[in-house]
């Protein structure tokens, strides 16, 4: 089966074209705070803790063809995370959602990465006042830029190429809770760049007992005897994870998240990975070997890749932008 080559449909298809827009915001559209501006324009304090001690947590969802996928599901998560680390978002979430319909709205994309975050804010000055979150005034940002696949069509299509970290784990979940999406992206982060040191493409990390947690900024799959598996802690509860196992269950493939130890892809039939930046991401080599016997993609990867945007194109769960917002 061939790989719907969807960055390539965004570039071309006519339902993708981006609409009129006011060139100051061809780069994309920011919200600092209390205002709407440029992307290039956008600034924050330096001082604020989400910059200084990764203090905040974020959420990105995407739109394509003019509409935002599974909206709801992000912005629910989203405040589950600021209830988690214990922020208070300034805007309810009908004012939240008008502000990510708006920045959307003004840069004319049909196609979009839409990010967002609350942050600790600027630290509190009186005595003894670190200690209590009331005190501080927590922040709201917000932009969109064009939509952007960390891996191309081409690299989709073949497969990428995976290590399982040696050097980092993934930060332990009494450290800093994953399910809470947030700034601290160092052990992943390190971890890329320990693939890259060994001519792969992207890295997976494990637990300390070598159980997988996620990739970086991205859920993990591996299809053992048949069964989709994905670990069920220690990781991010993925929108595009619960989407891929929506769509096993539509395709009546069995699917289980449980505890998924390292040991057990010497077995796996395929290996993928999900995020909204990338969808369905199939691998090809994990550690320098190959996954499938072929060396490329696996078959029910790429066919759950093609569901997802088939689906999405048509209309799954999907919120059309409020484009009549930037008044164009
Ligand atoms: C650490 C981590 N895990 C998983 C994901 C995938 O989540 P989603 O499918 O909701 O984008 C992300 C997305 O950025 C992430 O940062």
């Amino acid at each position: 089966m061939e790989l719907i080559r969807a960055a390539e449909i965004m570039s071309s298809h006519p339902e993708h074209a981006r609409l009129p827009h006011d060139p100051e915001y061809g780069f994309g559209a920011a919200f600092i705070a209390d205002h709407f501006c440029p992307i290039l324009e956008a600034a924050i304090p330096i001082v604020d803790l989400g910059f200084m001690h990764a203090d905040a947590v974020y959420d990105v969802v995407s739109v394509s063809r003019g509409a935002f996928f599974r909206l709801e599901q992000h912005q629910e998560r989203f405040a589950r995370a600021c209830e988690k680390i214990r922020v208070r978002n300034p805007f309810d979430g009908e004012q939240e959602a008008n502000i990510l319909h708006e920045i959307v709205a003004r840069a004319g994309l049909r196609d979009a990465y839409v990010w967002w975050t609350v942050t600790r804010g600027n630290p509190p000055m009186g005595r003894n006042e670190m200690v209590d979150p009331d005190k501080f005034e927590n922040r709201f940002y917000a932009f969109a830029t064009p939509f952007v696949f960390i891996f191309d069509d081409e690299q989709r299509a073949r497969g990428v190429d995976l290590i399982i970290s040696r050097d980092r784990i993934r930060i332990p979940p009494r450290a800093v809770d994953p399910t809470a999406k947030n700034f601290c992206w160092l052990d992943m982060q390190m971890a890329l760049f320990e693939a890259g040191s060994a001519g792969a493409e992207w890295a997976v990390l494990t637990d300390e007992e070598g159980y997988l947690a996620e990739a970086t900024g991205a859920n993990i799959f591996a299809i053992i005897e048949g069964t989709v598996v994905t670990p069920d802690s220690g990781c991010l509860e993925g929108i595009t994870r619960q989407s891929t196992i929506d769509l096993c269950e539509e395709l009546n493939i069995p699917v289980v998240s449980r505890r998924l130890h390292v040991s057990e892809l010497e077995n796996a039939e395929e290996v993928f990975m999900t995020t909204t930046a990338g969808s369905i991401m199939p691998a090809r080599s994990v550690d320098g070997k190959y996954i499938c016997s072929h060396g490329g993609a696996g078959e029910t990867s790429i066919r759950l890749h093609n569901l997802y945007w088939e689906k999405r194109w048509d209309g799954w769960d999907a919120t059309p932008v409020r484009y009549e917002l930037a008044g164009n």
